[in-house]
């Protein structure tokens, strides 16, 4: 699967350098090209040597050669990656990455790159739990770089906890994964909405949710990655799409994405309503600051579902997927959302579970079809949940 792939890895200063020699191998075994650049201080774990003689390529690590004075292109290697991934990553390397500082050959590399770029942190704990680490590592994943999460065990200084990095016949895993993804979204045109929606008070108030927008990301960058044609409309959000196979539509009201929705609707064959849509609005906008008195009530109006609008309309081959975020008597609720709004699956949260819904990058669903079918899954990352959901779609498409 791998055959012609050509593989750039970026080793940083770590103890787990030492797994790499092991990761190039098990790369070169199934026909992949790979090349190594790496900092100074990763030197001092893996010998340029190992690596060279393993992936049969000079190893980079200065921007030019100190010999004949010739120049490393760092330009050249980034556009020569079907796939960057720099493993193991330091909490410094992730630091500069996240800030544009390109002050080593692999750092601009890089900034460089055009291709997907995966990244496996490997640190102490304490490093790998500090809000400024945390904070990097977000950063790079709204930017559209891939988290290869560090496991938790035994670390090199002595203590146990998360920091570990992942094991090379995982990495090689998600590495073939990720170039065996089937498309098979093919031409298909695909609507999916994300995010919460925020209705204005007054010029400064409005009422919103928690909704990060992750799980509705994550969906759209996986029907494109499968070849289709996404539309995302997505509510005010933290974080962005770097596919070009998305097209990105922002909005900010539920009546925007309405509006967006019914654009794109008649020509969708998928539509995943993954948003968090308001279902009031103020009946009034205020046009000046309401200042502030003893008490207040606001009269709220509803707003149209989207989805079971849509449900409305739904024309034979078109397939419409929702979601039910739920507190109490879960499935009976989702069961009744998926007949009231005529859905084809509805994919249902619940608060109750830990590291589900609102605010975590993982989720646990249980998927409800209309032909009632049961899926569920365990709390994995958004990600791993998006590509379960679209396998299970494509499968009844
Ligand atoms: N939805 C929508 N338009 C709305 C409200 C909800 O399209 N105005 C969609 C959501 O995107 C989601 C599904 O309907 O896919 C279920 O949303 P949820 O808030 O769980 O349910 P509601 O139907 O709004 O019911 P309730 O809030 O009473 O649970």
């Amino acid at each position: 699967m791998l055959r012609g792939k050509n593989i750039l890895i970026g080793i940083t200063g770590s103890i787990a350098a030492f797994k790499v020699p092991l990761l190039i191998r098990l790369l070169k075994k199934e026909g992949a090209n790979v090349k190594v650049v790496m900092t100074k201080c990763a030197t001092d774990f893996v010998t340029p040597l190992t690596l060279s003689t393993l992936s049969q390529q000079p190893v980079l690590i200065e921007p030019y050669n100190k010999v004949d004075g010739s120049w490393h292109s760092h330009v050249e290697w980034g556009r020569w990656a079907d796939l960057f991934i720099i493993a193991p990553a330091s909490a410094n390397t992730l630091a500069k990455m996240a800030n544009g500082i390109a002050d080593n050959l692999l750092s601009t590399c890089y900034l460089a790159a055009k291709c997907p770029v995966f990244f496996a942190p490997a640190m102490d704990l304490d490093m790998f739990y500090h809000p400024t680490t945390a904070k990097n590592i977000k950063i790079l994943q709204s930017y559209g770089n891939r988290l290869i999460e560090p496991q938790t065990g035994e670390l090199a200084s002595g203590l146990t906890g998360a920091g570990r990095m992942e094991e090379p016949d995982v990495i090689m895993q998600i590495i073939n994964d990720h170039f065996g993804k089937q498309r098979d979204l093919e031409g298909k045109n695909v609507l999916v909405t994300a995010g919460p929606t925020h209705e204005a008070i007054d010029p400064v108030r409005f009422i919103g949710n928690h909704s990060s927008g992750l799980m509705g990301y994550a969906l759209a960058e996986e029907a494109a990655q499968r070849g289709a044609n996404v539309t995302l409309v997505s509510g005010p959000v933290n974080i962005s799409t770097q596919n070009p196979s998305v097209n990105l539509i922002k909005v900010i009201t539920a009546s925007q994405m309405l509006d967006e929705c019914n654009k794109a609707f008649e020509q969708s064959d998928l539509v995943i309503m993954a948003a968090a849509v308001a279902d009031y609005t103020p009946e009034t906008l205020a046009t000046e600051k309401i200042k502030k008195k003893g008490s207040l009530s606001l009269n709220l109006k509803a707003t149209t579902d989207i989805l079971a609008s849509m449900g409305s309309k739904k024309k034979k081959g078109q397939f419409l997927v929702g979601f039910a975020l739920e507190t109490e008597n879960e499935k009976v609720n989702a069961v009744k959302k998926l007949n009231n709004k005529n859905l084809d699956l509805i994919v249902l949260n619940s608060l109750n579970d830990k590291g589900a819904g609102f605010g975590t990058d993982t989720n646990k669903v249980t998927m409800i079809f209309s032909d009632k079918t049961e899926i569920a899954t365990g709390t994995l990352p958004k990600t791993t949940i998006a590509t379960l959901i679209i396998n299970q779609i494509v499968k009844r498409f």
